[in-house]
C-alpha cells in the first residue's frame, strides 16, 4: 500500500529504550510484536495504562530509528509539548521498523522474568495458609 511505512525486515529489530539518568535497556522485537509486549521479556514493564492510544501514559520520543502505529491512537497525545519539541510516540501501539531507540516520558519498572511461572513451580507445600 502506497505511502504507509512497512518494516523493512522480518528478522527481530532491537528496541532500546533511555532513560533521563542515563540508563538504558534493550531488547529484541519480533515482527507484529507492539513495545510494551516485546519488554516483558527482558523484565522491563514500560507504563501503559489504556493500552489502546487513548491516554498518553506510554508516550516517547524517537532518538533513533522510527516507528509505526498499528490501530488508532489520540492525535492530541503525540503533539509536541513546545516549539522545537520532536513529539511523541505512543508505545502500546507501536511496531519498530528497524532498530529504534526511544526515550518513555514515565520511566519503566523492572519485573523478574517468568514471575507467575516461577510463583506456579512453588510446592504447596511451601504456601502459607490462615
Ligand atoms: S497506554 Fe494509554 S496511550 Fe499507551
Amino acid at each position: 500500500m502506497e505511502g504507509v511505512p512497512m518494516r523493512r525486515s522480518s528478522e527481530p529489530v532491537t528496541v532500546t529504550l533511555e532513560c533521563a539518568d542515563g540508563e538504558s535497556v534493550s531488547f529484541p522485537c519480533e515482527p507484529g510484536q507492539d513495545i510494551p509486549t516485546a519488554a516483558t521479556g527482558v523484565g522491563c514493564r514500560p507504563r501503559v495504562v489504556c493500552g489502546g492510544g487513548g491516554c498518553g501514559a506510554c508516550r516517547a520520543v524517537v532518538v533513533e530509528g522510527s516507528v509505526e502505529h498499528q490501530g488508532g491512537v489520540s492525535q492530541a497525545k503525540l503533539e509536541a509539548p513546545e516549539p522545537g519539541h520532536p513529539g511523541f510516540v505512543l508505545m502500546c501501539r507501536a511496531h519498530p521498523l528497524e532498530d529504534v531507540v526511544l526515550r518513555p516520558v514515565h520511566r519503566w519498572m523492572r519485573r523478574p522474568v517468568n514471575r507467575m511461572s516461577e510463583a506456579l513451580k512453588t510446592p504447596a507445600s511451601q504456601t502459607k495458609t490462615d
